[in-house]
């Protein structure tokens, strides 16, 4: 089992899809598990699982572009649990668009969201590890498209590729304060996300049937499925734990086998 016990783990995006996976699972572990997202209730509705299944959580209203509201979730993670451990940057959104038809709106959101809002969750988990004496570990959820771009995705594969080389630039940053930076990189996987960029390709006229897209990224993972949430909860909970300890700045591919590098 891994040491997760009585760490203190926020996870923004947490309401719903990978976040709430491995929030759950992370709980079950013992952790004391901050469960951040844009609503409350949403949020609320997995903390209130959490508890219900005899774990500790608490739900925080975020919204991961707004820095005083990122400082405000990590105060009510350490106003109830004592301290940040782990800070989990999840939250994410993505958008369909053909190459040609991204906008400068398009880009912004897309990027504010993925990417400025995981360079304010590092900045302000390393103000709290530095305040607790050092030690911390960030953890940051990019993609497959952080390490290739795809055509109809630019700004989403810019915006997880940001992911990455934040990742790396935290970890040179504070590897001396002990502090550790890593992300993993999901593939296809069956979350309200798939939902969105599968309607994107049929509304760009790239697909014409609900479930073409996701079912044709999805066939080329080499285990022969696509990904669900729970896939995600295993390098989590390692990237969570001491046992990633001498590990920082990597992004681990999770994907079935679909990105090689
Ligand atoms: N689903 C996939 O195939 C896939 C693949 C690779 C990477 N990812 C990444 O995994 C992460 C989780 O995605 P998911 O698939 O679970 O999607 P999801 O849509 O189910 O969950 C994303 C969560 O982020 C929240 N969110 C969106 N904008 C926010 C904001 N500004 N502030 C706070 N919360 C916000 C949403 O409310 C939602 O609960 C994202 O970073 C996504 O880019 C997903």
């Amino acid at each position: 089992m891994p040491d997760l016990r009585d760490k203190s783990i926020v996870i923004t995006g947490a309401a719903g899809g990978i976040g709430a996976a491995i929030a759950r699972a992370l709980a079950a572990d013992g952790a004391f598990i901050t469960v951040a997202d844009l609503s409350l209730d949403a949020a609320g509705k997995v903390a209130g699982e959490i508890t219900a299944a005899g774990g500790k959580a608490i739900a925080a209203a975020v919204d991961v572009r707004e820095r005083a509201q990122v400082r405000a979730m990590i105060d009510r993670a350490v106003e109830a649990f004592g301290r940040l451990d782990v800070l989990f940057n999840n939250a994410g959104v993505a958008q369909t668009k053909p190459f040609l038809d991204i906008t400068e709106a398009d880009w912004r959101f897309v990027t504010d969201v993925n990417a400025l809002g995981v360079l304010i969750g590092m900045q302000e988990a390393v103000t709290t590890f530095r305040r607790q004496g050092g030690g911390g570990k960030i953890v940051n959820t990019a993609s497959i498209a952080g390490k290739q771009g795809y055509e109809p995705l630019a700004h989403y594969s810019a915006s997880k590729f940001a992911v990455v080389a934040m990742t790396q630039a935290c970890a040179r940053a504070f590897g001396k304060e002990g502090i550790t930076a890593n992300a993993f990189c999901p593939g296809v996987v069956a979350t309200p996300m798939w939902d969105t960029i599968d309607k994107g390709f049929r509304d760009s006229g790239l697909t014409h049937n609900v479930n073409e897209a996701f079912d044709t990224f999805a066939a080329g993972a080499v285990l022969g499925r696509p990904s669900r949430p729970d896939d995600l909860v295993g390098v989590a909970r390692y990237l969570a734990s001491s046992d990633s300890d001498f590990m920082t700045g990597q992004s681990l591919l999770v994907d079935g086998g679909m990105v090689f590098v």
